[in-house]
């Protein structure tokens, strides 16, 4: 599999390259929904197609039935030792999404944050679950607007000093959010943001009602888009597949936590079934194919289930849209 070759830019000290593959494979239902067995054969499948980055967060999947919220760190780390693949595959996971109070509901106000102790006791345990020395790239899963961002900033940069931390990057950030944190690390000569994961498909979400600072999970602007092409940041692209709206007639767009659920994603929808159409495709193999064809390094972060929907997944790889194609894309 071809791969993107993330440069810190800027480079603190001591900060090397990371290379990661074109697309990446997320864990999230891993050891919840997706049982042992499956969750490692699509592992297995997804090393032996060249794919090199994992994502994994602190709280997967605290949410499923008879899920824990470190599940996913911990299968992966079964699978790193079973198959001696620690140091070989790269893991990236998260810290900041967990709930600060596991016994009240979820909420904007019910999340760990992302003060430096937090980050730091989170970071120890995500690489004890996953049995690794360093995690490769390490996310803070969702912004914390309570905690001084320099605080976080330092933080970070600790871990990569220690060498337990490989690369940052942060996900569920506005852009000038994570543009402060960048400048920040910039300022003190500590390793920056290199990338950022939000929420993006072949689909314009509804203007949200829940304010910014409270919302769990945010979509890609072309701001942002605009931002990450021109400061050479990379962009993971989560939940690419709209969980199935584009191949499947009984999935709707989701109404949340981002809203896609309106006539403009119908549209959307009817137009990729027809360019897949053309093209001997499937629709989620075409939206994969869009944005990975993006002016950014836009890297999927897919979600499957089984490895048959893998499969399809990794056959976007040999998709080409044409400039023409494209542009129908674009303007549908
Ligand atoms: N940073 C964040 O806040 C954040 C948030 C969400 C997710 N993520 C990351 O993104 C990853 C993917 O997220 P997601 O699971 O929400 O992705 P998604 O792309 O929205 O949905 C994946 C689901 O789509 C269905 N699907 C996949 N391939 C299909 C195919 N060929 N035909 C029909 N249906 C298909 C499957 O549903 P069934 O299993 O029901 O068949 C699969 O579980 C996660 O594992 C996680 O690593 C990050």
């Amino acid at each position: 599999m071809r791969k993107h070759v993330m440069t810190p830019s800027p480079r603190a000290d001591g900060e090397a390259d990371l290379e990661v593959s074109r697309l990446c494979l997320g864990t999230m239902d891993f050891g919840t929904k997706t049982g042992r067995d499956e969750a490692f054969r699509i592992l297995d499948r997804y090393a032996e197609a060249g794919g090199n980055l994992l994502d994994s967060a602190n709280c997967y999947a605290f949410w499923a039935e008879g899920g824990t919220g470190t599940d996913s760190e911990r299968l992966i780390g079964e699978w790193l030792a079973d198959r001696g693949m620690a140091g070989r595959m790269q893991v990236a996971t998260k810290v900041g999404a967990d709930r600060a109070r596991p016994e009240e509901p979820y909420s904007g106000r019910n999340r760990e944050g992302l003060a430096a102790e937090r980050v730091r006791e989170q970071a120890e345990q995500s690489r004890d679950r996953l049995g690794v020395e360093s995690i490769d790239l390490y996310y803070t899963h969702v912004d914390d607007r309570s905690t001084d961002q320099a605080e976080t900033v330092e933080a970070l940069g600790s871990l990569v000093a220690d060498g337990t931390v490989k690369a940052l990057a942060a996900s569920n950030h506005t852009t000038w959010r994570f543009h402060r944190a960048r400048a920040i690390a910039a300022e003190r000569n500590l390793p920056a943001y290199r990338a950022i994961q939000l929420r993006y498909t072949y689909m314009y979400p509804r203007p949200s009602t829940v304010p910014v600072p409270e919302a769990i999970q945010l979509p890609a602007t072309d701001e942002l888009l605009d931002y990450a092409e021109s400061e050479n940041v990379a962009v993971f692209a989560y939940s690419p597949l709209s969980g199935g709206a584009f191949d499947r007639e009984d999935r709707r767009p989701p109404p949340e936590p981002v809203d896609y659920d309106h006539p403009g994603s119908e549209a959307r929808i009817a137009f990729v079934r027809k360019v897949a159409a053309e093209l001997g495709a499937t629709p989620g193999q075409v939206v994969l194919a869009w944005l990975m064809a993006h002016r950014a390094a836009v890297v999927p972060v897919i979600g499957v289930s089984s490895v048959a929907q893998l499969e399809l997944a990794l056959g976007a790889l040999e998709i080409e849209l044409d400039a023409e194609t494209l542009a129908r894309l674009n303007a549908a």
